[in-house]
């Protein structure tokens, strides 16, 4: 059993988060290879010459770790920079591997936890969690990949979707009418892309209130459903985490009658801001609580709805009612004062830290099994609760369906809940990069239903940007286009290209029986649906370094073209492959290419696939919707 190979070494009082799903036998002492040092409450481990550093989920910079500090402690921030130490989400899972000899490490702490891989001491690794009450897991194995599965059998089973998930979705923050997205169902189909879900952003609501529906911009909703539904089209309406503080708003009051908000230290409710102006934060960590929100996703499955997405989840603060005093007092004592440059400087931050301070975190507290806890220590808790909150409501709601569910915050053991997407990224070619070096580190954490917002979030993109991104979501199990509102408009007809664009989603669709395939064997198997090329090829030492090709599932890999105006790029190959340059399901070249270094071409419009030797990629005619593709006549290529 490879439970068997994991060790648990418990630090103060640990919280039980949820994450872990299986009983380990805990170990005296600390962890072996590691250094403890009581006063700064770190743990440190010395890293050799060829150790690399995989994992951590959803973070900023490249594949191997090794050189940077990742700080667990899910953000509400929209600028992934590369100096960036946090996002929305704490996944701390990281093996480490010096090519003979590897181990995992799992640090179940909800609060605040710093890893320093080397940024320091390029020879160091540290961790160091803010407040030390941890369950602490090192995970032996063979090879990094047999340490995955046992991780993963210690940490559940990850979120399976329903299957039109994993065709076609678009989105935007700005679809404000019925009329909007209507019209982007008739642009797709005008243009015969196939197309299996339109996302409804914040502006579907009745002043941004979770689970209403404006009446008069969506008029008769049930049958909007019913009608886009028809059409082949699920919508996926967005719920966020606060609740709009509104006398007669049921759901407003009926938390505040059974005290299911978060509190501050006085016993009442904390007061924040987001979308809908005034909130209160449900507290769902704590279980009746969290049982009453998950039960009001049924207004929306009653109006036939089988599809959400969980966001400002962190939760997202765009200031507290206390916070907000205080800075306007201090903007007082400002203006009567002569600015030098330090009071500038002073009055500046003032202003521009309100939103999500980390003050506001420790104002106020949950009831989480029975005990009265700071939200800080538990921070990262909170997106995962939200997102059980709905998936135990599904169970109840709807047992006999799978509901399409994921989120923006996560920590581990939200992946047995749902999927993420890795929140607000810009249009710019480094973030196509961002997106490729994440997905295995997602896949490994068990965050198996994941993807991005492909053509980016903020920001303006290009239609070269666009196509490139698609030619790589092409591979990711959750292919979902987002942008924000006041953006350059990125629905695929907004362009000149749109054959191409057709063809690209349309390989999708031909794909979908070999991603659907291999995506379930990697949540049976405790796999990865998508690996470094290392995972598979470890005595290759050239695979060490390779940050931008991937393998997905057994039979193939790819390499995306991430950069501005490329009519190719280098690739290298571990062994023998089979070159398949697909333009469209139905119009490709082969060629065998021998291991080795390449300079491969790749045409805006074309996408490199690289089947592995004794390998087949199977490929189905491509449908409107993924529930239409014919999966029994399937044409293979054969390595
Ligand atoms: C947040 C989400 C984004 C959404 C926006 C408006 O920024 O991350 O996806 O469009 O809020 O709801």
């Amino acid at each position: 059993m490879s439970l068997e190979k994991i060790r648990k070494y418990e630090f103060g009082n640990p919280y039980d988060t949820g994450a872990v799903v299986c009983d380990v036998r805990k170990q005296v002492g600390i962890p072996e290879g590691f250094k403890y040092d009581m006063n700064t409450e770190t743990f440190t481990y010395t890293l050799g010459e060829k150790d690399m550093v995989f994992g951590l989920g959803e973070t900023v910079r490249g594949i191997n770790k090794r050189g940077w500090i990742y700080v667990s402690n899910n953000a509400d921030d929209p600028v992934h920079d590369e100096n960036k130490t946090s996002l929305y989400a704490s996944q701390n899972f990281l093996i480490v591997d010096d090519g003979s000899s590897a181990f995992g490490i799992f640090v179940d702490n909800p609060g605040s936890v710093t890893f320093d891989i080397g940024y320091t001491d390029m020879n160091v690794m540290s961790i160091h969690p803010e407040n030390n009450d941890t369950s602490f897991y090192v995970i032996n194995g063979d090879s990094p990949l047999e340490i995955v599965a046992s991780f993963r059998e210690l940490v559940g089973k990850s979120y399976v979707p329903p299957i039109w998930a994993f065709g076609y979705g678009q989105s935007r923050w700005g679809y404000k009418t019925a009329d909007d997205i209507r019209t982007v169902a008739k642009r797709y189909k005008e243009l015969g892309i196939p197309l299996d879900m339109i996302y409804m952003d914040i502006d579907y609501m009745q002043d941004f209130k979770d689970f209403t529906v404006n009446p008069e911009r969506f008029p008769d909703f049930e049958n909007f459903v019913k009608e886009m539904k028809e059409e082949g089209i699920h919508l996926v309406p967005i719920i966020d985490a606060g609740v709009k503080i509104e006398d007669g708003y049921d759901i407003y009051e009926e938390g505040k009658a059974k005290g299911y908000f978060c509190k501050k230290e006085d016993g009442s409710n904390l007061v924040a801001a987001v979308w809908p102006g005034k909130v209160h934060f449900p507290d769902f960590l704590n279980d009746d609580a969290r049982a009453w929100f998950g039960e009001k996703y049924k207004i929306l499955t009653d109006a036939g709805i089988e599809g959400f997405w969980n966001d400002m989840n962190e939760p997202a603060i765009f200031y507290t009612e206390d916070h907000l005093k205080e800075v306007f007092a201090q903007v007082k004592e400002f203006e009567n004062k002569e600015l030098d440059i330090w009071g500038f400087f002073d009055f500046k931050d003032v202003v521009s830290s309100i939103a999500n301070n980390p003050e506001d975190y420790r104002r106020f507290y949950h009831d989480f099994n029975g005990r009265k806890v700071r939200h800080d220590k538990v921070h990262n808790l909170y997106g995962f609760y939200m997102t059980r909150s709905a998936s135990e409501a599904f169970d109840k709601i709807c047992p006999d369906k799978k509901i399409l569910m994921f989120s923006r915050a996560s920590y581990t053991g939200m992946h047995r809940y749902g999927g993420v997407w890795t929140g607000d990224n810009t249009s710019r070619w480094s973030h196509l990069l961002m997106n490729i070096q994440m997905m295995p580190a997602l896949s490994m954490n068990g965050f198996v239903f994941s993807g991005a917002d492909i053509g980016g979030f903020g920001g303006n993109t290009t239609e070269d940007l666009v196509m490139r991104w698609i030619a790589f979501g092409i591979f990711t199990p959750l292919f979902r286009n987002h942008s924000a509102l006041g953006t350059r408009e990125q629905e695929l007809y907004q362009f000149e290209r749109t054959d191409d664009f057709k063809n690209l989603i349309e390989l999708r669709y031909a794909l979908v029986p070999y991603i659907y395939s291999e995506f379930m064997k990697a949540v049976d198997n405790n796999g990865m649906y998508m690996k470094p090329l290392y995972f598979e090829y470890r005595n290759d030492d050239r695979c060490r370094e390779v940050e931008d090709q991937l393998l997905v599932g057994d039979s193939i890999m790819i390499a995306p073209v991430y950069e501005q105006n490329r009519t190719g790029r280098n690739v290298y190959l571990p062994e023998e492959m089979k070159l398949v340059r697909f333009r469209s399901y139905d119009d490709y070249d082969t060629e065998v290419l021998e291991k080795g270094d390449h300079y491969v071409k790749a045409a805006l419009n074309e996408v490199l696939v690289f089947v592995r030797p004794g390998k087949e990629l199977p490929l189905a005619k491509p449908a409107r919707q993924v529930e239409k593709i014919d999966t029994k006549d399937l044409k293979i290529i054969k390595f």
